[in-house]
């Protein structure tokens, strides 16, 4: 199990009419400067496949279910992320693959930079050889 794995409970208001679930002030642990979604994933899809040099990410189920296989270089760890009020932290130097989407889910992302390909590692073995440096 990885070390550094953190889950982050957003917080909600319960309702018979429907639940809300909010995030401000600290909920998050970075300055949140980008929000993007994975929608309308066809099941047999895999997403990731890379790790940040910088980023820091929430990962959020907001409709559905996914797989996130989650590497350090040492240890790696299966989270199966389903709960619109869980957010999965994702800190720099991290591996990460994201499969088994269901029919119709979202997967709600939220990121400390902006968008920036030099930051991205995509290639595993120079992960490794990141990981080692
Ligand atoms: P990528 O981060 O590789 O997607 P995933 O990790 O979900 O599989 O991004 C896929 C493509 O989208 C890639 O060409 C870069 C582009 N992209 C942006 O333009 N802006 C963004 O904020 C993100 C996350 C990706």
């Amino acid at each position: 199990r990885l070390h550094n794995l953190k889950i982050i409970d957003i917080p909600k208001v319960q309702d018979p009419r429907g639940n809300l679930a909010f995030i401000e002030k600290d909920v998050i642990p970075f300055a949140i400067k980008r929000v993007y979604y994975l929608y309308d994933v066809p099941s047999s899809a895999h997403r990731g496949g890379h790790a940040h040099k910088k980023l820091y990410q929430v990962l959020v189920a907001l409709s559905g279910s996914f797989e996130v296989h989650l590497k350090d270089g040492e240890t790696e760890t299966k989270i199966t992320l389903n709960k619109p009020d869980k957010g999965l932290l994702i800190v720099p130097g991290i591996w990460r693959e994201i499969g088994n989407f269901s029919s119709g889910s979202v997967c709600l992302v939220l990121a400390s930079e902006d968008y920036d390909e030099s930051d991205y590692i995509r290639n595993y073995e120079r992960f490794q050889l990141f990981k080692r440096s």
